[in-house]
């Protein structure tokens, strides 16, 4: 396994890997990784002859007062992990490699980042566009790996794919759960004992939605409600936001139809973390 810190050694990897006919899968990450990225891994693994995966913890999706400097970073351990799949090539630039003296070009969007987490974090996603976009020139992978965990992450590059015409195709992968139901997360590792224990509430509230939704529920404001009430009953948990959204649009809905996405971000203890169910 190969571990490159300059996109040219990148591009000439895969240019040679193109040459000889392989296809190539990638797995874009921030790494400390978990068993939520060996997930997207191991799919990509399974569906490419080469598999790529990126650890950068990329400083322009972070607000001013977000925790890109605690964020935390073991590319050692990461790199361990990534020999088990096996990832045939980690790229881990440092920022200067990624954001030269002057940049100033961005990836933006309209539509699907004005809601959820584009509420609270306004310029996270034109972050996220812009590195991943970034990632798909430098890697030029036929196939790209996204956790559903992240579910307007995941729709946003898909439109973002889709309206600039970028040849790569991204598949959606389930979110991976730890055996008690939280949703796997490296931000989980700022989580004291106790509100691990509290964050449980976040899968237990969804859980509740799943059930109303299940027994023909349709009214997403009975669906936010009884979703809220679970995470109230939990002291240390603080909502963000309780939501139900189109999944290709993110636009709010009224009435459950189609492919919809049930979001939650919920702040436990100074954490913030994220869930959802698509139905
Ligand atoms: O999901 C993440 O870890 C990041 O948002 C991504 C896609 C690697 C871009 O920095």
């Amino acid at each position: 396994m190969k571990i490159c810190d300059t996109v040219e050694e990148v591009r000439s990897q895969v240019k040679q890997w193109k040459k000889e006919g392989f296809s190539v899968g990638f797995v874009p990450t921030m790494g400390y990784l978990h068993e939520g990225h060996k997930s997207l891994m191991e799919k990509a693994r399974q569906t490419c002859d080469k598999v790529v995966v990126s650890i950068f913890v990329n400083p322009m999706q972070f607000g001013p007062t977000e925790d890109l400097e605690s964020y935390p970073r073991d590319l050692e351990k990461d790199a361990k992990l990534c020999e088990t799949v096996p990832v045939d090539l980690i790229f881990h630039p440092q920022p200067e490699e990624m954001y030269k003296d002057g940049f100033c070009s961005y990836v933006d969007m309209n539509g699907l980042t004005t809601e959820l987490c584009g509420k609270t974090r306004p310029t996270h996603f034109r972050g996220v566009q812009t590195v991943v976009l970034k990632l798909f020139h430098i890697v030029q992978p036929d196939y790209a790996f996204f956790g559903q965990k992240d579910a307007q992450q995941l729709a946003v590059i898909k439109r973002m794919v889709t309206d600039l015409n970028v040849d790569v195709k991204i598949v959606g992968c389930p979110i991976i759960r730890e055996e008690d139901g939280l949703a796997k997360s490296s931000r989980n590792t700022y989580l004291n004992k106790e509100e691990r224990q509290a964050a449980l509430i976040l899968s237990k509230s969804l859980a509740e939605g799943k059930k109303l939704i299940d027994a023909g529920e349709k009214q997403s404001a009975v669906i936010k409600k009884a979703i809220a009430n679970v995470i109230e009953t939990e002291p240390l948990a603080r909502i963000d936001y309780v939501d139900v959204v189109d999944f290709d649009t993110i636009t709010p809905v009224e009435t459950l139809n189609g492919s919809t996405l049930v979001a939650i971000a919920v702040y436990i203890g100074k954490t913030r973390l994220i869930d959802n169910i698509i139905v």
